[in-house]
């Protein structure tokens, strides 16, 4: 089976090796980020409530995330397995995990951090289909538009310099512990996420065969 967690820093292309597997596979993509943008989006009560903190780069509280994470682990699509980006992201949250499911791989990405920083800042989103670029290494054809429909790409909220410092610092603070404790539990497979997103997801099949 392959329930996977993706646990790294921001912008260590967790999302783009998420979806490429995820279709490999034939599982969901779970990323509580993305699920989290969608209710910010949908200006639901959660998300209304979880728009401060994400603006700021802080962790959305426990209680929310799981609020909008767990109907998704029970959905049938789940069962045989899934790709879980961004979850979890403390030990509450590992633990809370763990009592849910057995996990078969924790993929640990590796890069140097000026290089994440280079990545968040270059990155632009669209609106309407979410579809990610990247100024760098992954432009759209037509300056400023997305491929898919045209509409005007915009900058993550978060991904300005004052949030991006305060999610590093949260990173190390909050979620890099998670390390050790799947490390000890012998799921935690290190890939080196540094280098083209092709010769990524072939190392990736490999560290998960
Ligand atoms: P989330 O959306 O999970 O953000 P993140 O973990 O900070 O990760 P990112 O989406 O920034 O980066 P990524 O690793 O997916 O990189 P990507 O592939 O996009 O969370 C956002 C916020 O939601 C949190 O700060 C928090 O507030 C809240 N939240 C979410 N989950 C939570 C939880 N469990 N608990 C509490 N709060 C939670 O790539 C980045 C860029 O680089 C893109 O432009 C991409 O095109 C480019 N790129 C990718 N790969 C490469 C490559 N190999 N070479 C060059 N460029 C590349």
């Amino acid at each position: 089976m392959y329930r996977i967690v993706f646990l790294g820093p921001p912008g260590a292309g967790k999302g783009t090796q998420a979806a490429t597997l995820a279709r490999a596979l034939g599982v969901p993509h779970l990323s509580t980020g993305d699920l989290l943008r969608g209710a910010v989006a949908a200006a639901t009560p959660l998300g209304r409530e979880a728009d401060g903190y994400m603006r700021a780069g802080r962790l959305v509280p426990d209680d929310l995330v799981l609020g909008i994470l767990g109907e998704r682990l029970d959905a049938p699509d789940a069962r045989s397995g899934f790709i879980l980006d961004g979850f979890p992201r403390n030990l509450a949250q590992a633990e809370i995990l763990e009592r849910r499911v057995v996990l078969d791989h924790v993929v640990s990405f590796e890069i140097p951090s000026a290089e994440l920083v280079r990545r968040l800042s270059a990155r632009r989103i669209c609106p309407t289909c979410q579809a990610v670029y990247n100024l760098d290494s992954k432009p759209p054809r037509v300056p400023g538009r997305c491929d898919r429909d045209g509409s005007e790409l915009l900058q993550r909220p978060d991904d300005r310099p004052e949030a991006v410092e305060v999610r590093l610092r949260v990173y190390a603070e909050q979620t890099a512990p998670l390390l050790d404790f799947y490390r000890r539990r012998g799921l935690l497979r290190p890939l080196d996420a540094s280098g083209a997103p092709e010769a990524i997801a072939e190392r990736l099949r490999r560290l998960i065969a």
